[in-house]
């Protein structure tokens, strides 16, 4: 479905508007100092994938910058379903932004301003059949983030500047590396490797941002009987044969080239292949759900 901003809707602070009349002010410390946070959540007819843990993630996104989310979980949840309600696309990616508030520009805040809140809705993205089959490319780059990627924060410059990167070298994804040269996440992006028919993955720290579909990929992986390391790991790996990112707006998909080079044999593998379709199989349990019903 194609939709233009003209017939969207946006929620800002207690308003949903027309997306084009949708806005903030310009002293929102969002604008000024990228002073909050974020989430992206996928809907498939209606029905939410994991809202609960990207609620949950969003409360601890909140808690490490000390912004209290300007709503109760019930209510926010209300606002998010209306906003899927309000746009046209079945399928969709529901945005939410938290800021601290407005305020005159000072670093310091003043502890009495009211978070900033909007939810957005766009058409879920679907990777093509093409990339489908021939598999994303990467880029590696070495990490020049801050040392709290685990906040879903809204200070994306750096990537913004690698997937610049990387699409001038005709590649879809750059990957952040370590000074040691281990594989942390994309830039919107987790990455999970076969080595030895294991799944790999860097664990959970200050490098890497908790995907939610990380952890779904993990658990439907550990249900399938495949064995998961969350541990340090490189692409020169002996074992290695396999790549595959995952997000919100990916789902999983394999990554056949990093750096120019085929990973393995270059194709996409039976791993990514076989986790896919699990994700996949979730997200079509939703859509058989009873369908939600637009006012
Ligand atoms: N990006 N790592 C980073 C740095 C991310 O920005 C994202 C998500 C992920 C994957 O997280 P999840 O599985 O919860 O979507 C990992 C979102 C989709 C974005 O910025 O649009």
């Amino acid at each position: 479905m194609t939709a233009t901003g003209k017939n969207l809707t946006a929620y800002v602070n207690g308003h949903f508007l027309p997306l084009e009349k949708a806005s903030v002010h310009i002293e929102d410390r969002g604008f000024q100092f990228a002073d909050g946070v974020y989430e992206v959540v996928a809907c498939i007819h209606g029905h939410f994938l994991d809202l609960g843990p990207h609620l949950n993630r969003l409360d601890q996104s909140c808690a490490a910058i000390d912004i209290v989310v300007p709503c109760l979980r019930t209510h926010l949840e209300e606002l998010i379903r209306e906003t899927w309600q309000r746009n046209p696309f079945d399928d969709a990616m529901i945005y939410i932004q938290v800021t601290r508030g407005v305020a005159p520009r000072a670093h310091l805040a003043p502890d009495t301003l009211t978070p900033t809140l909007i939810i957005t809705s766009r058409e879920l993205p679907r990777p093509s059949d093409e990339k489908l089959a021939s598999g994303a490319s990467g880029i590696t780059l070495e990490d020049f983030r801050w040392k709290r990627c685990d906040i879903k924060s809204i200070a994306l410059l750096a990537s913004v500047m690698g997937k610049q990167e990387a699409h001038r070298q005709h590649a879809d994804e750059a990957f952040w590396v370590d000074a040691e040269g281990h594989v942390l996440e994309g830039s919107s992006t987790n990455i999970f490797a076969t080595i030895d028919h294991k799944l790999v993955t860097h664990p959970l720290d200050h490098q890497v941002l908790g995907g939610i579909t990380r952890s779904m990929t993990i658990q439907l992986a550990k249900k399938a009987g495949i064995e998961v390391e969350e541990r340090p790991w490189m692409l020169n790996e002996a074992g290695l044969n396999e790549c595959m990112l995952t997000s919100t707006t990916n789902a999983i998909l394999p990554v056949c080239h990093m750096n120019d080079a085929a990973v393995g044999n270059g194709k996409p593998g039976p791993m990514a292949a076989k986790l896919r379709a699990l994700v996949l199989e979730a997200m079509d349990a939703l859509r058989r759900e009873p369908p939600v019903r637009r006012s």
